[in-house]
């Protein structure tokens, strides 16, 4: 597992990737007991700083169990969304380095973008148990009850001109498929650009903003809202016919921390493929994993056309093959899918 970012001589830090690698550990073994002196070779550190890791988890809410002779398991993730929940779990380098938490916001995309103007670095993270004014794409609300969702933002400093930014929704659209798949949502798709479905209904929506010069991207806020824990009652009446959960969908309770560790590790893996390899190999997973392609489609907006959603552009744009025989390029809209071909 990679180690969390780290500030040499900085006992916090230290502190914090011990309890995060006492935890990958116990994690790894799910049901069975780790020995203690396994954890403590693994740290190499005595019996008496390894008590104190233990005692450290236990204090941020992990309930970890003892049988002498056996060692310890872990039975419990707490479910808060602080940093000491989070941070422990999160393997990845520099998404989620800093993790902002707050209790209720108007919207986590609004607080990222603040924090960015005021010199937040690439991968900082706001997270909040409750938005009273989420925004979804295309000027929708996006509601989400207290304590079941999660709503963060990730402040993003890409080094890529403004007109590629959908690249970057389309990279998080794989990650967050590729994550609700992992945690039990196993028919997760992706449909055009980037709201993640299980069999047409709704489970985790994207929303990425951008604040740029014509030639440069100054930062790009990625909003990430997944329903972990709703229950078909929790969610308004009509949404019902379209919306689920990783708890509907996998019948397990996730702890919303793991869900959040795993989806920036996600999101980290695909931006920096990104990064390195470019858009090709982004939207090969991205067409692997789509459930628009292959179907006939009814684009509504403000140029609506109904044709057949046949690839993914270099630019993250929809080529919809119209009736009259016409290649058209979708760059916004919401998609309706209509029948497979
Ligand atoms: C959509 O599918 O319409 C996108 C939904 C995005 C919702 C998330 S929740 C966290 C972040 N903060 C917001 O205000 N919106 C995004």
């Amino acid at each position: 597992m990679p180690s969390p970012v780290a500030t040499a001589g900085d006992s916090h830090w230290t502190d914090l990737h011990q309890d995060a690698i006492v935890l990958a550990l116990l994690l790894e073994c799910a049901d069975d007991f780790v020995a203690g002196g396994v954890l403590c070779d693994k740290l190499d550190v005595p019996r008496a700083e390894l008590l104190k890791r233990i005692d450290s988890l236990r204090a941020r809410g992990y309930v970890i169990h003892t049988r002498g002779g056996l060692g310890y398991r872990l039975v419990e993730i707490p479910d808060q969304l602080g940093d000491a929940q989070i941070a422990p779990l999160l393997a990845s380098g520099e998404l989620g380095r800093k993790i902002h938490y707050f209790e209720e916001v108007e919207s986590t995309n609004d607080e990222a973008h603040r924090l960015a103007e005021a010199g937040a670095l690439h991968g900082e993270v706001v997270v909040a148990d409750f938005q009273t004014r989420g925004r979804g794409r295309r000027g929708r609300s996006w509601v989400a009850p207290r304590g079941k969702a999660l709503t963060f933002s990730v402040v993003l400093r890409p080094a890529i001109a403004p007109a590629r930014a959908p690249e970057i929704t389309i990279a998080a659209a794989v990650a967050a498929a590729e994550a609700a798949r992992e945690m039990g949502a196993g028919s997760a798709r992706i449909k055009w650009p980037n709201d993640v479905e299980c069999k047409g209904r709704k489970i985790a929506g994207l929303l990425t903003e951008l604040r740029a010069e014509p030639d440069r991207v100054r930062h790009a806020v990625l909003g990430v809202g997944v329903n972990v824990s709703l229950q078909m009652h929790d969610f308004p009446e009509e949404l019902r016919p379209v919306a689920t959960s990783l708890l509907l969908e996998s019948g397990e309770r996730q702890p919303r921390p793991l869900v959040c560790a795993r989806l920036l590790e996600h999101i980290e893996e695909w931006l920096s493929l990104h990064e390195t390899e470019g858009f090709g190999p982004v939207a090969d997973r991205w067409r692997e994993l789509s459930s628009t392609l292959g179907r006939r489609v009814r684009i509504t907006g403000a140029d609506p056309i109904e044709g057949d959603a046949v690839d993914l552009a270099e630019d993250g744009a929809l080529l919809v093959r119209t009736g009259r025989g016409a290649l058209v390029r979708v760059l916004a809209g919401d998609v309706e899918h209509c029948t497979l071909l």
